[in-house]
């Protein structure tokens, strides 16, 4: 297979190329600074390194990047600092959905193309019964309204729920819901649900980024995970 990342030099992007290479795909990355590739990706036979800032992009130059790929994966997130969080572009990560979406739709692929968005657990699934109580609520309210990030997390998995949504023959989609991101430097065991089993807010559980890694390769190449994620918006934890 030959799959495009975005956000393949953060800090789950990259564990997520290593991953695919290590199952043998050819792996496309959209990245603004190469430098931060980690050395033994950087030269690897089967990295493809593409070098621009994503929205800086035309949907015709994305098309050509797109042109072959089976899949897609989206580690992309605002940077831990004033400018990443509050700084344009305050919707980096819908606006890179839209485009790369755009992108697959101008190539009209034979085959429905794969596209795996790394979002959080602090997203509910508008498709299904995620009841918050009434203070989760009124934190989720705050934390949308004071950090643009959140706002565009939800955006952009309301973007493929609801704009690509179900039927579409030429994308579909799975939304992987990470909680609290920790590293870890193996793969461990994890559990996947289809909706939150614990509070994000009051009751946090934590998620290795290699293992949202894991999770997003498995969807990539796994028919059978595939077909029992699709157009889910899966939860994550640690075991
Ligand atoms: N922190 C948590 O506990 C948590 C929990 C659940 C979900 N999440 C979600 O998971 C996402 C990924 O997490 P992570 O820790 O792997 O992220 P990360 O290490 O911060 O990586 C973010 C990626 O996005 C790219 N990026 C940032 N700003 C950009 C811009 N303006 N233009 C182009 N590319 C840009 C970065 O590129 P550069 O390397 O060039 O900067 C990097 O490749 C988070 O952002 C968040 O939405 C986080």
């Amino acid at each position: 297979m030959t799959i495009l990342v975005a956000g393949a030099t953060g800090a789950t992007g990259r564990l997520l190329v290593e991953q695919l290479l290590n199952h043998r795909h050819t792996v496309k990355v959209i990245v603004r600074s190469p430098d931060r590739l980690p050395a033994n990706l950087k030269n690897h036979d089967r990295l493809i390194v593409i070098h621009a800032n994503i929205l800086d992009l035309s949907e015709a130059d994305m098309a050509r990047h797109l042109n072959g790929c089976d899949a897609v994966a989206s580690c992309l997130g605002h940077t831990i600092s004033l400018n990443g969080m509050f700084g344009p572009p305050r919707r980096l990560v819908t606006d890179a959905t839209r485009l790369l979406c755009n992108g697959i739709y101008a190539n009209k692929p034979e085959k429905p193309v794969k596209f795996v968005l790394m979002n959080t657990t602090a997203n509910k699934n508008r498709d299904l019964h995620e009841p918050l109580s009434i203070l989760e609520r009124v934190v989720f309210a705050l934390v949308r309204l004071l950090l643009p990030p959140q706002a565009d997390n939800e955006h952009a998995a309301n973007y493929l729920r609801v704009t690509v949504g179900q039927e579409d023959r030429l994308i579909e989609w799975v939304v992987v819901r990470p909680d609290t991101l920790i590293n870890d430097d193996k793969v461990t065991g994890y559990e996947v649900y289809a909706s939150p089993a614990r509070s994000p807010i009051f009751n946090a559980g934590s998620t290795s980024r290699i293992n949202v890694a894991h999770f997003m390769t498995d969807l990539i190449t796994s028919d059978n995970s595939w077909k029992r994620w699709r157009g889910q918006m899966p939860v994550i934890y640690n075991r």
